[in-house]
Formats: structure tokens, sequence, C-alpha cells
């Protein structure tokens, strides 16, 4: 018996050494040392033994049961360490590796000068109000003293949805909905969309942006058209910007004007950007006319007010350089990240 007892430790001990992973290590253990195992075997046997051999062997089994138990116990903490060692070295993370580029999206160029025409007016003590691109007939044309008849609809070559909802064709409806809405003081501008059945070209778009600007109050002149213009276009392109008035006509306004600035590649000489000109056309302006505020709910012996609307492509066509509208939307890259 002594002699097994030996034996088992021997194997035992040279698996144990021999096995490479936890779970067939947990294996070794039953086998050995388990209710069914071997060393339990062979202790089942110790009845045969005399009473003088009985306590010795008792001791030598329980020695070799000890010693089985802590090289199980060594194997696993070794088999556990290079467990986690294997994991680290899988998991460790180079961080003098570059990282990834992301690349960072940029304002659009007509954002761009949109924010800050919306800085100039806001410091001259204006709100930003929108309104829908989707309009009625009513706000876009009626109001604004274009009824049905009235030949200037045919300038706005205007996409219908129905007979009496429209693609805005203009900023203007905005006028008519913020003087529905407040009372006089009013001052305001309203960037957005307007849309136009133009053929695509390098300087017409079937959808481009206006700011319609709009003040009312007691008092308001046409000095205070030109003032605020004035101020406006210095904001935008320098101290040293020049504007003129010319006469015009629009039907929501009276009397009309439409309003240029110098070219500020000739100035005023005349060259292929101003198509010979000395002058660019920006604005178009004027007394919103009495029939306009009285359809608004306005006395227009009380209150009298200027309108304006700028066409945003055009002034930022002007500020960069860009001769084709057509950049504007077709999102190229290489156009965008110029800006
Ligand atoms: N709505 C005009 C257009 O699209 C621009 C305009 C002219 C707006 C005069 C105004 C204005 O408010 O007073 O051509």
């Amino acid at each position: 018996m002594r002699d097994a007892l030996e034996q088992i430790k021997n194997t035992a001990i040279e698996k144990l050494e021999a096995c490479g992973d936890l779970k067939a290590l947990d294996e070794l253990k039953v086998k050995y040392l388990g209710k069914k195992g071997e060393l339990t075997a062979i202790l089942k046997q110790m009845g045969k033994l005399s009473p003088e051999e009985r306590p010795v062997i008792g001791q030598l089994a329980n020695e070799v049961r000890a010693k089985i138990e802590e090289e199980v116990s060594r194997r696993i903490a070794q088999l556990k360490e290079k467990q986690l060692a294997a994991q680290l070295a899988a998991e460790k993370i180079d961080v003098t590796m570059p990282g990834k580029k992301f690349d960072i999206g940029k304002k659009h160029p007509l954002t761009i000068v949109m924010d800050e025409i919306k800085e100039i007016f806001l410091g001259m003590g204006f709100d930003v109000v929108s309104g829908p691109e989707v309009e009625l007939d009513y706000y876009n044309f009626e109001a604004l003293n274009l009824p049905k008849d009235h030949p200037a609809r045919d300038t706005q070559d205007t996409f219908y949805i129905t007979e009496n909802t429209l693609l805005r064709t203009q900023t203007s409806p905005v006028q008519i909905r913020t003087m529905e809405k407040r009372k006089p003081p009013i001052r305001i501008i309203s960037p957005g969309r307007v849309y136009r059945s133009d053929a695509l070209d390098a300087t017409h778009s079937p959808v481009f942006h206006q700011i319609e600007g709009l003040v009312v109050d007691k008092g308001v002149t046409m000095s205070d058209l030109k003032g605020t213009l004035e101020m406006f276009i210095k904001g935008l392109y320098g101290e040293d910007s020049k504007i003129r008035f010319r006469p015009h006509h629009f039907p929501f306004t009276e009397p009309s004007a439409e309003i240029d600035v110098m070219c500020f590649n000739c100035h005023g000489e005349g060259c292929r950007l101003c198509k010979g000109e000395g002058w660019i056309e920006v604005l178009g302006a004027g007394m919103v006319h009495p029939k306009v505020l009285l359809n608004c709910g306005i006395d227009p012996e009380e209150y009298s007010g200027f309108a304006f609307g700028v066409g945003l492509e055009r002034v930022v066509m002007r500020r960069f350089g860009i001769d084709d509208i057509r950049m504007f939307f077709e999102n190229d890259m290489r156009f965008l990240e110029q800006f």
C-alpha cells in the first residue's frame, strides 16, 4: 500500500504539472481526491491492514492528500496568472498610436453670410422671424397688393400646389403674417428659402434665399429706410461701401426703389463683374403701401413703415467672388472646404 500511495502521489504530480487548462485540472483533482477517486479507493482497503500499520499508512495517506491538494492549488494559481497575463497582453491599448482623424463640418457660405446679416440687424434692434415655405396665395400675393389679375404676378414664375397654395416666391408674405400678429412698433427681418420655376443656370436657381425686412411705427420715413440700409451695407461690405437708390416699382411699396452697391472690383468704372454698370443691384425696398397696412388692420393715417428684400445668393457671390450660383447647391466638398 505504501508503494501504491507513492505511485499515486508521483503520477498525480506529474499529470498536474503537465496539465494546461483549468478545466482539465479540476478533472484531475476529482480523479485523485474525489469521493470515487484513487486515493479514496486505497483508503477503503485500510481495513485489511494490521493495527500497527494502520496509523502509519493513514498518516502517509494524509500526507499524499495534502501534497496533491497543495499541488492542485499551486497549479490553479499558476494557470490563472498565466491566463490573466495573456488577457492583459491581448487587451493592451497602445496609447502612442495615432488617433482616428475626424472631418469637421464647416458652415456653408450662405450660412456664414446669413449669420452676419442677422447679427447686423440684431444690433439695430430687429427680431428674426420665419414663415412657411408652402404659402397661401393670399399671403404671397393678394395681401401684398397683387390681386389675381395683377400683371406683376407673371414676373414671378410661381410653383402652384393648388389654386390657392404655392411655394412662396418671396419672403414678403412674412410681412403680412407679422403685421397680423404684432402691433407696431415692428422691427423684423425674415430670412428663408423662396422658389421660382426658373431654369437653372449660372445666375438663376429655382430655389434661392431672401431676407425680408420690415419696420412699422409712427413717423417712419424714407430717410429711416436709407439710414438702415446704409448701416446694413456698410456692416456687410465695409465702411467705405457706397450705395445708390434708383426709383422702381413694387406693388407692395410706394414709393419703391432698387438699391445698388458700388462694384468693389472697379469702384464704379464698369467691369466684367458688374457687367459694365459700375454698380450691382442687391436690394428692393420702399415705403409699405397704405393698402398693405390696411390689409393687416394697421391704420396708415397713424402708422407708416418701410420694407426691403435682399437676395442672399447675389450678396454672397459678390462677397466671395463666386461666379456660378449652382455651386451653392451642388455641395461639392472641394467648393465647401474653401470657406
Ligand atoms: N419681394 C421682392 C422680390 O422678390 C423684394 C422686395 C422688394 C421686398 C421691395 C420688399 C420690398 O419688402 O419692399 O423681388
